[in-house]
C-alpha cells in the first residue's frame, strides 16, 4: 500500500474502456486522453501496426491485400489476443505524457459476464502492454458510477448499457450487481441487420460502414415526428454495378426491429429475476441508458412504452463508462468493493 501510494506519484495511472466498437483512455487527474474506434490495421505478417483507431477504421473495406484490418474485440470480449495486446500497448504508451520510471496501474472495464479465462486474457494483455497492476471493473457498475447513480446505497439502480457488441442490463445496490442480464446484441448486430435488410428488400449490397452511418442518421426504434430519408450507395446485387438508392426511416426501423425487441425482452427477463423490493425502487427511479446504442432515435420511448418505466438517456452516453472508470481510479480506496479482484502483476 505504501509503495502503491509513492509509486502513483511517479506513474501515470490510467483507466481503459476496452469496447467492441470504441476504446477510450482516461489518465488520472487529466481526463479523457484517447477516444478511438477499436480497429487496427496491421501488416500481413501480424508484426507491424500500420494504423490504429479512426485511421484504421477509414481503411475498412478499402484495404489492399498487404494490410489486414482487424477489430480485435467481438461481442464485448477479446477475440484476437495478439492484436488486442498490440493495440493496448500502443494506447498505454500514447496515454502517458512522458514515460516515467514506474509502470502505470491500469484499470480496465469488462463485461459483467466475463469468464475467468477472459479475465486472465485482459489482465495478461494489459501486463504485456506495460501495466504494473491491473484492476477490473464490471461495465454496468462503471456505467452507473459515470451516470452519478448512488450505487453505494441500499437501493436498486437500474442501468442498461448498449455498446457495439453487447447490451448489459443490471440492477446495482450496495456497490454490487444484484441481478444482471447480458445479450450479445448491440450496435454491430444492428448494422448487420441493415446490410441484410437492404440486400433482401432493395437488392443492394452495402458495406457495414455505410449501414452504421445510415443507422446513426435515420435509424430509429419508434415512429419519428417527421420521418427521414437518406441516399445510400452500394452495389446492385443483380448487375454488380454501383448504384444509389433512397431509404426511409420506416424501412430502417423495420430492419432494426428484431434487435430492438431482443433488447426489450432482455429488460423483461431481468425483471422476472428481480426481488419485489428492488422492483419497487426501480419503478420509482426508472431505467438509465448509456453506451452509443442509447443514441438510437426513439429507443427510450420504445422501452418506456413497452415496459412502462421512466427511461432516461445519459447526456453523453458514449463516455459514461469511462467517466465511471476514471472516478474509480481517482478514488480507488472508496471503490475497492466494485473491483472484480485485485490482480498482482
Ligand atoms: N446516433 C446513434 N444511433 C445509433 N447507434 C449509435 C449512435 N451513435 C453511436 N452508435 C452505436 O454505438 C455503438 C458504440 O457504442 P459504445 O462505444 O458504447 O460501444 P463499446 O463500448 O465499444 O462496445 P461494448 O460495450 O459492447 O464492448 C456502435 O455500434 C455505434 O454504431
Ligand atoms: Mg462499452
Amino acid at each position: 500500500m505504501f509503495f502503491d501510494n509513492i509509486a502513483s506519484l511517479f506513474s501515470n495511472d490510467i483507466a481503459i474502456d476496452l469496447g467492441t466498437a470504441n476504446t477510450l483512455v482516461y489518465r488520472k487527474g487529466v481526463g479523457i486522453v484517447i477516444d478511438e474506434p477499436s480497429v487496427v490495421a496491421i501488416s500481413v505478417d501480424g508484426k507491424r501496426i500500420i494504423a490504429i483507431g479512426e485511421d484504421a477504421k477509414d481503411m475498412l473495406g478499402k484495404n489492399p491485400e498487404e494490410v489486414r484490418i482487424i477489430k480485435p474485440l467481438k461481442d464485448g470480449v477479446i477475440a484476437d489476443f495478439q492484436v488486442t495486446e498490440l493495440m493496448l500497448r500502443n494506447l498505454i504508451l500514447r496515454a502517458q505524457k512522458k514515460r516515467l520510471l514506474i509502470k502505470p496501474r491500469v484499470l480496465v472495464c469488462v463485461p459483467s459476464g466475463i469468464t475467468e479465462v477472459e479475465k486472465r486474457a485482459v489482465r495478461d494483455s494489459a501486463i504485456h502492454a506495460g501495466a504494473r497492476e491491473v484492476y477490473l471493473v464490471p461495465e454496468p457498475i462503471a456505467a452507473a458510477i459515470g451516470a452519478d447513480l448512488p450505487i453505494h446505497k441500499p437501493q436498486g439502480n437500474l442501468i442498461m448499457d448498449i455498446g457495439g457488441g453487447t447490451t448489459e442490463i443490471a440492477i446495482i445496490s450496495l456497490s454490487h450487481i444484484v441481478v444482471h442480464t447480458s445479450i450479445r446484441v448491440g450496435g454491430d448486430k444492428m448494422d448487420e441487420a441493415i446490410v441484410s435488410y437492404l440486400r433482401k428488400r432493395n437488392n443492394i449490397f452495402v458495406g457495414i460502414q455505410t449501414a452504421e452511418k445510415v443507422k446513426m442518421k435515420i435509424g430509429s426504434a419508434y415512429p419519428l415526428e417527421k420521418e427521414l430519408r437518406s441516399e445510400i450507395r452500394g452495389r446492385d446485387i443483380i448487375t454488380g454495378y454501383p448504384i444509389t438508392v433512397e431509404v426511409t426511416s420506416e424501412e430502417i426501423r423495420e430492419a432494426l426491429s428484431e434487435n430492438v425487441t431482443a433488447m426489450i425482452d432482455a429488460v423483461k427477463h431481468l425483471f422476472e429475476k428481480t426481488a419485489p423490493e428492488l422492483a419497487a425502487d426501480i419503478a420509482e427511479r426508472g431505467l438509465i441508458l448509456t453506451g452509443g446504442g442509447a443514441q438510437l432515435k426513439g429507443l427510450d420511448k420504445k422501452i418506456q412504452d413497452t415496459v412502462d418505466l421512466p427511461v432516461h438517456v445519459m447526456p453523453e452516453p458514449l463516455t459514461c463508462v469511462l467517466k465511471g472508470c476514471g472516478q474509480v481510479l481517482d478514488n480507488l480506496e472508496d471503490y475497492r468493493e466494485v473491483l472484480l479482484k485485485k490482480i498482482e502483476s
